[in-house]
């Protein structure tokens, strides 16, 4: 009797592990798939506020370490404008609904190159004589995925040049065109 008892509880924590490893090995699975399947390309149209004619479009695609920012921009006054990603992928009249820079690492305000800087600090964009402007750029410290994800956030572009330093927001002005950072088809 106590021999069979031992089997039969050898075989109840058989099941009971080899259940808790497949269940682990199925979210592992998950997770990696979850992780092949991510996002690698996302867009933002952005739409005038009230009183610009600013418009634009902006992509951002993933390659490697790096996203590349891809700008095409219209309606600005000639010289540089702040382009940031803002914390909320809201538009509104004014464009305040998108809120301040996004900045999940509680870093200061500044300039694209710096090491320590808001996620969203994508620096200026320059318009010609015509008021057209295009950028790209590598940035290393947007991202698709986790805690700096733009995934959903908002898109400005500024009156004014960002100073690439002046708290909270660089003193870029009012702001003339809003997009949301949405998921797009790779
Ligand atoms: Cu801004
Ligand atoms: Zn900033």
């Amino acid at each position: 009797m106590p021999i069979k008892k031992c089997i039969a509880a050898l075989g109840v924590g058989l099941i009971v592990c080899s259940a808790a490893l497949s269940f682990r090995s199925l979210s592992a699975a998950q997770h990696e798939k979850g992780e092949e399947a991510g996002v690698s390309k996302a867009v933002a149209h952005l739409l005038a506020t009230s009183g610009s004619s600013v418009k634009g479009k902006v992509t951002f695609t993933k390659d490697g370490s790096t996203i590349h920012v891809h700008a095409e921009i219209s309606g600005l006054t000639p010289g540089e404008h702040g382009f940031h990603v803002h914390e909320y992928g809201v538009w509104s009249e004014d464009g305040m609904a998108s809120g301040g820079h996004f900045n999940p690492t509680g870093a200061p305000h500044a300039g694209p190159d710096a090491k320590k800087r808001h996620v969203g600090d994508m620096g200026n964009i320059a318009a010609n004589a015509n008021g057209n402007a295009t950028l790209d750029m590598d940035d290393s410290h947007l991202s698709f995925h986790g805690a700096n994800s733009i995934i959903g956030r908002g898109v400005v572009v500024h009156e004014k040049a960002d100073d690439l330093k002046s708290a909270p927001a660089g003193n870029a002005g009012a702001r003339l065109a809003v997009g949301v950072v949405g998921i797009a088809k790779p």
